[in-house]
């Protein structure tokens, strides 16, 4: 088995991932699930059911993983190839699996190559159902499944939605490629300092009504907290997401709660804060609400002009000092463009945090509404580590790590 990489990509670059395809009509989702494994820097090696054969063909799969594509008909000729494959592998990943093979699976069959690599290896598994609702629902499916995560594997989905073409809907259907992804990148980043660990993070803009159809936001897109929230739980940690309105996808993993204005962040952070490990505050909160916000539209009729009267909004940060748990991290964010140091640690000490996270506003492909960012690391104990321009992913990992160190030694 190859080690977490500490580079680009984490949690999956250069680490051995085994896809085993079942014959479904999701077996086409997983030609998704196969590149965007690879895209994201894993070894995907994919092998195929006699079932698969039927919906999918390995070329495509061959094309897009730049590797071989293992079946049936490859295992005479190298009859140590599930050990090969079982032992290589930091994890194995059945999506789409079959009713069919979710109960040989639980039989410990080894009738095929996927069922000889279920047996022979050490990594995690990743069961991910499809297949028809009653199919899914008989109670020796449910059994079988029961029986797997009794032996330790994991499970994924299925989602509830549309079925196969005039079935209608109902709990069957595979879950969606990013979210497999997600799910594979938990099995492969999970570690005991997270596991049980309660994160909350506040991510996106707040809006600030003016009147039922206006209101004074801001920027920020979210993509900094969505992708802490995401490396949060991926590392296992429980994750709550308290984000103001973007257009963003959600990650996939985290509970979300939504919510519109700084009071009600405000509320939804005391609330949750007091059993929370870590607290993340990447939420770009406005620092002003409208006075007197009108109960209805506010017509130009009359060359009517409004004037807007601003009152502060509370610094929810600041408000949270009392009520974090006495072993609580706290990590707070910071956009300044002067006498940046210096303001950022007068911040770290005014608002009584572990880390701040200074943006550098004048970078290039840094702060808001970008996918790349440019930050600073201060840190309570005074140290300083300037990144270089990372993906906010990357980020999000660089910021975690030092979380983590503040988070060993303390109970979990
Ligand atoms: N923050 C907050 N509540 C606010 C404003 C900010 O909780 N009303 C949090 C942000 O989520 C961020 C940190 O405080 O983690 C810093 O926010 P920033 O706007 O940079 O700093 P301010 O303290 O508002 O100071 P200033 O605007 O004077 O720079």
């Amino acid at each position: 088995m190859t080690s977490g990489g500490t580079g680009a990509m984490r949690p999956f670059a250069g680490r051995h991932v085994v896809l085993g395809v079942t014959g479904g009509i999701a077996a086409y989702k997983a030609i998704q699930i196969a590149r965007d494994l690879t895209v994201e820097g894993a070894l995907v090696d994919v092998v195929l059911t006699a079932g698969a054969l039927e919906f999918v063909q390995p070329l495509s799969f061959e094309a897009l993983t730049g590797r071989s594509v293992y079946s049936r008909a490859h295992a005479p000729a190298d009859p140590l190839l599930h050990i090969r494959l079982a032992r290589d592998a930091d994890l194995v990943v059945v999506a789409p699996a079959t009713a069919d093979f979710i109960a040989r699976a639980a039989a410990g069959m080894a009738d095929d190559l996927l069922t000889t690599v279920l047996l022979a290896t050490r990594a995690p598994v990743l069961v991910c159902p499809a297949m028809n609702d009653r199919m899914y629902l008989h109670a020796l499916t449910q059994a079988n499944l029961a029986r797997l995560e009794q032996v330790g594997y994991a499970t994924a989905g299925p989602a509830v939605g549309p079925l196969a073409w005039g079935e209608g809907e109902g709990p069957g259907r595979l879950l969606e490629p990013e979210e497999i992804v997600a799910s594979c990148g938990r099995l492969l980043s999970a570690n005991d300092t997270w596991s049980g660990r309660r994160v909350l993070v506040t991510a996106g803009p707040t809006r600030e009504p003016i009147d039922p159809v206006r209101f004074i936001g801001n920027r920020s897109s979210g993509r900094m907290g969505y992708a802490l929230a995401a490396a949060a739980w991926r590392r296992g940690a429980q994750v709550t997401l308290i984000s103001g309105p973007s257009a963003v996808p959600p990650p996939f993993g985290p509970e979300r709660v939504s919510v519109e204005t700084a009071d009600q962040m405000r509320h939804a952070v005391a609330e949750l804060l007091p059993a929370a490990d870590v607290l993340v505050m990447a939420a770009a909160v406005g620092d002003f609400k409208v006075a007197d916000v009108a109960s209805q539209k506010i017509k130009k009729s009359g060359g009517n002009v409004p004037q807007i009267t601003l009152a502060p909004n509370p610094d929810i940060l600041r408000s949270t000092r009392p009520l974090r748990p006495p072993q609580c991290v706290v990590v707070g964010f910071a956009l300044e463009t002067e006498n940046m140091a210096e303001h950022a640690r007068e911040k770290l000490l005014g608002k009584e945090l572990d880390l701040l996270i200074l943006n550098d506003a004048g970078e290039n492909g840094a702060g808001f509404e970008v996918t790349t960012n440019r930050v600073t690391i201060f840190d309570r104990d005074g140290g300083v580590a300037d990144l270089p321009l990372l993906s906010k992913g990357e980020v999000a990992e660089e910021i975690l790590d030092r979380v983590e160190l503040r988070l060993h030694g303390t109970a979990g």
